[in-house]
């Protein structure tokens, strides 16, 4: 089964969760729009909260109603995907640059469903790039600064995201810096130093947000919590 295949079942199996009158997380990426296509089939009475400006385009199309995170008290049920899947859920996010208004989602939530390949589960997270999101003023101040954060965890320094057309460009206006890093042995420490950093909007490392993984594998759905 192909990694896409996978991801469809993840989103198809997320979709059933989903009853008339919640309000919905709507996440961002390829398997995200897998969950936000099976939601449409189902016709619910919902409103979506998107997390990216993409999310929002394709959830219109389809004809999903759509809410601000801001126009609802609370937010029922949030789905969305994530680039790596760790221990005790931990979760590396932002690989789609919409690390940001994932979480502010993700923490107004009342519970979280992180959907995925089972290639995205590992036993450690770091293999992909952590996503680092910083404000445009200051950047290349801001990036030393990240550099400095590596260089204490050992990690070679933080990378500008870069694009065909240039720079990538968040939907709120900010920059992406990607730590490569191979392996995060302390995530709670990473993430309480890059987010002391001042020009550092947040990162993408989700602790203790999600409440259980849907994985797509060859053998059916698995669930993890
Ligand atoms: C976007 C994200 C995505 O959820 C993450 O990159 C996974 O994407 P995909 O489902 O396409 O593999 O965090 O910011």
């Amino acid at each position: 089964m192909s990694a896409d295949d996978q991801k469809r079942q993840a989103g198809e199996a997320a979709a059933e969760l989903v009853e008339s009158g919640m309000v919905v997380g709507l996440g961002t990426g390829s398997t995200a729009a897998w969950f936000v296509k099976a939601l449409a089939v189902r016709k619910l009475h919902i409103r979506g909260v998107p997390t990216s400006d993409a999310t929002a385009n394709l959830a219109r199309e389809l004809g999903i109603s759509l809410a601000a995170l801001d126009d609802v008290k609370a937010v029922d049920l949030t789905v969305d995907g994530a680039d790596e899947i760790g221990p005790g859920l931990s979760l590396i996010k932002g690989g789609g640059a919409a690390l940001l208004r994932e979480k502010l989602v993700w923490e107004a939530s009342r519970r979280c469903v992180v959907i995925a390949d089972a290639a995205k589960h590992v036993t450690v997270l770091g293999k992909f790039p952590l996503p680092i999101e910083v404000v445009r003023f200051g950047h290349v101040h801001t990036g030393q600064r990240l550099a400095d954060i590596a260089a204490e965890f050992e990690l070679p320094p933080p990378r500008l995201r870069m694009a065909d057309r240039g720079v990538v460009v968040t939907d709120g206006g900010n920059l992406i810096y990607d730590m490569a890093s191979g392996r995060i042995d302390e995530p709670a420490g990473l993430a309480a130093a890059l987010k002391a950093v001042t020009g550092v909007v947040d990162h993408g490392l989700f602790l203790d947000l999600a409440d259980e993984a849907l994985l797509g594998t060859d053998a059916g759905v698995v669930r993890l919590t």
